[in-house]
C-alpha cells in the first residue's frame, strides 16, 4: 500500500521525553520505555486511539499508564505490526516493556549486532523495531538513555548526549546513562555496545567551547582513524566559517560498524559509519577513498544542523535534509581541494546514474508524492538532483544571498520539523524574491532537454541564442511545465579569448541566463566575431542541455574556455560523439574508423607538464560504459564496451610513447600523503599507466608489475592491478592472487578483491561468482561484501550480459534469496535490472523475464516496490 504526501496529518499526540533502559545480553535485549506523552493541541482530534509503531521481531511483555498495568482487552497489536491502546487520558506517562533479539536482526535496521558489538540504525523508521513508538520525524523528544551491560565484554557503552552517570548493578553490570537535552525525533538515537578502542581530540569553538571528539573502532583498526579525526576537525571549521554553524554538545562521537546498509548515519552525537566509509591508512586506502571518507565524514557532520537542529516534516521531504546536506559536502570539498576536480567527479556521477534513475521505471520528482517502502527513496534523485538543486538556488542569489537565506532558515526552524517549502521560504524571504516556478523541482521528476541554436549577425554585432526546453514524461508524470533553468555561460573568440558582450546594459564576458519559458531567445550586442558559446557552465543546471558543435569547435573549448568543467566536458563531447559513430559500427558489423579527432588533443595535454596533472587525468579518461549507456537509446553493452576498448587501443597506440614517458617522469619515490599534489600526479601516472599497457607495449607490462609489487601505497597498487584485469593481461590472475594474499587480513581490501575477481573476464562463467560466494572471505552478513561481489559482476559485461539471460536470472536468484535477510540491499540489487525497457530487443527480453521470475516470489516491500514499478506498463 502507497503512502501519500497529500495524506499528511499532524500527530495525535506528542513525546515531550523519553526515557529508555536497555538491558543488553547476547541471548536477549529488554528495552524498557518510558514516553511522557500528552494530545498533541494542534492536532484537534480529541477522542483517536493512541496507534503507536512497531514491528514483527518486537515482543511485547508488558503496557502501563501512569502506574496502572494495562489489561490484555485496553491494547492490541494490529496487523501492521502497530500497538493500538483505546483510550488514555490527555497527558500521561506510558510505560512499555518488549524484548528484542538483536543477534538475530539480520536487517540491519533497529538494534543489531555486528562482530561482537551492539548497534543501531534507526533511519528512516528502524526505531519501531527496537520498541514501540511515534516513528516519525514530526515527533521530537528529550531522550535518556540507560545501558546495562556485562562490562567486560562492553566496556564501551554509548548514546546521544552527553555522559551523565556511571555505576554497577546488583548482578555486577555496568550501567552507563546518557542524556541528550536537544529534542529529536527517533530516527537520530543511536547506542552502541562494545569492546571498542578510541582517538580522543578536541575542537574549540568559535565562540570558546571546548568538544570532545572521540573515534571507535574495534581495536585491530585503531590505527586507522587519523585521518578521519583531521576531516572532522576540518568540517567543524569549515561550517562556522561558511555557514555560521557551531557544534552544540559537549562532545562529538563518531563510531566505525562493519556491518552496515549504508555509508553512515549522523544520529545526534554519535555518527555511525559503515567501516569502508571511515578507515584509512596508506597501503590500504585508495586516494578516491581518503577523499571520498572525508566527504563522508563532512556530510555527516553537517547533518547536526542540517537534518538535526532543523528536521523534516515527514519522510516526502527527505531531500529538505538530504539534498541540502549533500551541497554542503560537496561545495566543502571544493574549498579544500581542486573545485573543478571535484565538481567533474559530481557531475559525472549525477549524469551516469542519476540521470539513468530518471529515465527508470523508478523516476520520481527529489520531493516523491508517494512511496510504498521509504528506505527505497534514499536515492541519488533526493540526494544529487536534490543538491544540484540548492546549488541552483545558490546561483541564483548568490552567495551572499544564499547565506541571508541559510541564516533565516536555521533561526527560523531552530527545534522544528519542516517542509522542503519552508527552506524555499527562507531562501525568498531573505532575499526578497519569488521562487514559485522555481519550486517545479521539487515536484517534477525527469531530466529536463535544453536545445540551443544561434544565429550571428555581423553588421549588428549581435548574437542571438535560442532556447526550447522541454521534459520527458515519466511514469505518472505525461506532461510537464517549463523549469527555472539557470545556464551559466560565455562567447569564446576564434583564438579562443573571452570575448566582451553587452547584455541588457551590461558589458562583461561571462553571465548567467535563467531560462522559464518552453521557448525564449537572448541576444547579445557588441558581440566581435562570431562567437563559439560556453554554455552551462560548472554544469549550472541539472538538465541534458544540446548545440551542435563541430569537433572543430569542440577542440577549441577543450584548448581554452576559461570554466574548466567546461574544457573537461568538451573533451568528453568528442569521445562521445566517436564512441557513438564506433557503436553503431560495431552494431552494423562494419571494420571500425582509425582515426579519432582525440589523438592531437591528448598529445597536446600530454607535452604540457604545467598543466594541472589531475584535469589532465579526468581529460584523458574516457566516458564509462555506465554513461555512454545513460545515452544510448538502445543499450548493448557489448557493443559499447567493443567501441570503448577500440578507441582507447587506439589512442594507446598512437601515443604509446608520449604514454610512457609520462609515466616515466611522474613514476618518482616520495612518502605517501593524500594531497593535493601527490594524488594529481597518481592520477595522471596511473591514467597513462593504462594506456601504455594498453598499447600493448611489453614494457608497459614490466612497470605494472613492478609497479604492483613495489608500491607502498593502495592507490598505485591497486591501480596495477585493475589494469591488469581491466585490460585482460594473462599476468592478472597471478596478481590477483598475491594480493589476496597480501590483505586477506584487511576485510576493506579483501572487498576490492572480490569486485575485481567478479568483474574479470573468465572461461568459468558464473561459476566463479559462486565460487566467491563460498570464499572464506565472503559474508552474507556484510552489506560490503554484498555489494562487493555484485558490483563486479554487473560490471562484467560479458558475463552478466550473456545473450543466454543467465546473468539476469542469476542475479534475480540471489535477490530472492537475500531478500528474506535483508530487503535494504536486496531491493537496491534491483537497479540493473529495472533498465530492462532500454536495453537492445536481444537482451531486453531476458531482463524482464529475470524480473517476472523475482515477482512471481513472495517479497518484501522493498523489493516488491521496485520489482512491480519497473513491470508496470
Ligand atoms: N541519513 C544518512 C545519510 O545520508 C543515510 C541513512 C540511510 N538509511 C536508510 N535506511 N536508507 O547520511
Ligand atoms: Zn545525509
Amino acid at each position: 500500500a502507497a503512502i501519500y504526501l497529500k495524506d499528511y496529518r499532524v500527530p495525535d499526540f506528542l513525546i515531550d521525553r523519553t526515557e529508555l533502559v536497555f538491558d543488553l545480553d547476547d541471548s536477549v535485549t529488554v528495552v524498557t520505555s518510558k514516553l511522557h506523552m500528552r494530545r498533541n493541541p494542534s492536532a484537534g482530534r480529541i477522542t483517536t486511539p493512541l496507534v503507536l509503531d512497531g514491528g514483527e521481531d518486537v515482543k511485547l511483555i508488558g503496557v502501563a499508564i501512569d502506574n496502572y498495568t494495562l489489561p490484555a482487552e485496553e491494547y492490541h497489536i494490529n496487523a501492521e505490526h502497530q500497538l493500538v491502546i483505546t483510550a488514555t487520558p490527555d497527558q500521561f506517562l506510558l510505560t512499555v516493556e518488549t524484548v528484542i533479539e538483536p543477534q538475530n536482526n539480520t536487517r540491519l535496521e533497529g538494534l543489531y549486532r555486528s562482530s561482537g558489538m551492539f548497534c543501531t540504525q534507526c533511519e528512516a523508521e528502524g526505531f519501531r523495531h527496537i520498541t514501540y513508538y511515534l516513528d516519525r520525524p514530526d515527533v521530537m523528544s528529550i531522550f535518556t538513555t540507560t545501558l546495562i551491560a556485562d562490562g567486560e565484554k562492553y566496556p564501551t557503552l554509548l548514546s546521544n548526549g552527553n555522559e551523565v552517570e556511571r555505576g554497577v548493578s546488583d548482578e555486577g553490570k555496568t550501567i552507563v546513562t546518557w542524556h541528550d537535552p536537544h529534542p529529536k525525533p527517533a530516527y537520530l538515537f543511536a547506542l552502541v555496545a562494545g569492546n571498542l578502542q578510541h582517538i580522543s581530540d578536541t575542537f574549540t569553538t568559535s565562540s570558546g567551547r571546548d568538544v570532545t571528539l572521540k573515534i571507535f573502532t574495534e581495536p585491530h583498526n585503531i590505527d586507522k582513524v587519523d585521518y578521519a579525526m583531521g576531516a572532522l576537525k576540518r568540517s567543524m571549521k569549515w561550517d562556522e566559517d561558511v555557514y555560521g554553524r557551531e557544534y552544540d554538545l559537549d562532545i562529538f562521537m563518531i563510531v566505525a560498524v562493519d556491518d552496515f546498509n549504508m555509508g553512515a548515519m549522523e544520529n545526534k552525537g554519535l555518527n555511525i559509519f559503515n567501516s569502508s566509509c571511515l578507515l584509512a591508512r596508506p597501503d590500504t586506502t585508495t586516494d578516491d577513498a581518503y577523499l571520498r571518507i572525508e566527504a563522508i565524514v563532512a556530510h555527516e557532520y553537517f547533518h547536526n544542523w542540517s537534518g538535526n537542529r532543523v528536521t523534516c516534516r515527514d519522510w516526502f521531504q527527505l531531500s529538505l535534509k538530504e539534498g541540502f546536506t549533500v551541497f554542503r559536502d560537496q561545495s566543502f570539498s571544493e574549498d579544500l581541494h581542486s573545485e573543478t576536480v571535484k565538481r567533474v567527479e559530481d557531475v559525472s556521477f549525477l549524469r551516469t546514474a542519476q540521470f539513468a534513475e530518471d529515465a527508470g521505471p523508478m523516476a520520481h520528482p527529489i520531493r516523491p508524492a508517494s512511496y510504498i517502502e521509504i528506505s527505497n527513496f534514499y536515492t541519488l534523485t533526493v540526494y544529487e538532483k536534490g543538491s544540484e538543486v540548492v546549488r541552483m538556488i545558490h546561483t541564483l542569489l548568490g552567495a551572499e544571498g544564499f547565506r541571508k537565506g541559510s541564516d533565516l532558515y536555521f533561526s527560523r526552524h531552530d527545534g522544528q520539523a519542516v517542509t522542503c517549502d519552508d527552506f524555499v521560504k527562507a531562501m525568498e524571504d531573505a532575499n526578497g524574491v519569488d521562487l514559485t516556478q522555481f519550486k517545479r523541482w521539487y515536484s517534477q521528476a525527469g531530466t529536463p532537454r535544453v536545445q540551443v541554436t544561434d544565429e550571428y549577425d555581423e553588421q549588428a554585432q549581435t548574437y542571438t541564442l535560442n532556447f526550447s526546453q522541454m521534459t520527458p514524461a515519466t511514469p505518472g508524470q505525461p506532461t510537464k511545465l517549463p523549469v527555472v533553468i539557470p545556464v551559466k555561460m560565455g562567447l569564446i573568440g576564434q583564438d579562443g579569448s573571452s570575448l566582451r558582450f553587452n547584455l541588457a546594459g551590461e558589458t562583461t564576458t561571462e553571465t548567467v541566463i535563467t531560462l522559464t519559458q518552453g521557448e525564449e531567445s537572448v541576444v547579445f550586442e557588441q558581440v566581435a566575431e562570431r562567437p563559439v558559446p560556453s554554455l552551462l557552465r560548472g554544469f549550472s543546471a541539472p538538465v541534458k542541455l544540446s548545440y551542435d558543435y563541430t569537433t572543430e569547435q569542440l577542440a577549441l573549448l577543450l584548448a581554452h574556455d576559461s570554466d574548466g568543467f567546461n574544457r573537461w566536458n568538451s573533451g568528453q563531447q568528442i569521445a562521445v560523439n566517436e564512441l557513438q559513430a564506433l557503436i553503431a559500427q560495431v552494431q552494423s558489423g562494419e571494420s571500425l574508423n582509425q582515426e579519432s579527432a582525440l589523438v592531437s588533443g591528448f598529445s597536446q595535454l600530454l607535452a604540457d607538464e604545467q598543466l594541472d596533472s589531475a584535469m589532465v587525468a579526468l581529460i584523458l579518461t574516457l566516458p564509462s560504459v555506465a554513461y555512454l549507456s545513460e545515452l544510448a537509446e538502445q543499450i548493448d553493452p557489448q557493443a559499447i564496451k567493443t567501441a570503448r576498448d577500440h578507441l582507447k587501443g587506439q589512442i594507446a597506440k598512437a601515443l604509446s610513447e608520449s604514454f610512457a614517458s609520462t609515466y616515466e617522469r611522474l613514476n618518482v619515490q616520495e612518502a605517501y600523503q593524500p594531497n593535493e599534489a601527490q594524488i594529481a600526479r597518481r592520477a595522471l601516472k596511473n591514467v597513462a599507466l593504462s594506456y601504455w599497457v594498453a598499447s600493448g607495449d611489453e614494457q608497459a607490462q614490466q612497470a605494472l608489475v613492478n609497479q604492483f609489487r613495489n608500491a607502498d601505497n593502495m592507490t598505485d597498487q591497486y591501480a596495477a592491478l585493475a589494469t591488469a584485469v581491466d585490460q585482460d593481461l594473462e599476468v592478472a590472475d597471478e596478481l590477483l592472487a598475491s594480493f589476496y594474499e597480501q590483505w586477506q587480513q584487511e576485510s576493506l581490501v579483501v572487498n576490492k578483491w572480490l569486485t575485481l575477481s567478479a568483474s574479470q573476464t573468465s572461461a568459468e562463467g558464473l561459476g566463479r561468482i559462486e565460487r566467491l560466494m563460498q570464499h572464506p572471505s565472503f559474508d552474507l552478513k556484510n552489506p560490503n561484501k554484498l555489494r562487493a561481489v555484485f558490483a563486479g559482476l554487473t560490471q562484467n559485461v560479458t558475463l552478466f550480459h550473456d545473450a543466454s539471460g543467465a546473468g539476469y536470472r542469476f542475479l534475480a536468484d540471489q535477490i530472492a534469496v537475500l531478500d528474506k535477510r535483508n530487503p535494504q540491499i536486496a531491493s537496491r540489487l534491483c537497479t540493473p535490472l529495472t533498465r530492462w525497457r532500454k536495453m537492445v530487443p536481444s537482451l531486453s527480453d531476458p531482463m524482464k523475464s529475470a524480473l517476472q521470475q523475482l515477482a512471481a516470489g513472495d517479497l518484501s516491500k522493498d523489493v516488491y516496490e521496485v520489482v512491480s514499478k519497473s513491470l508496470a506498463d
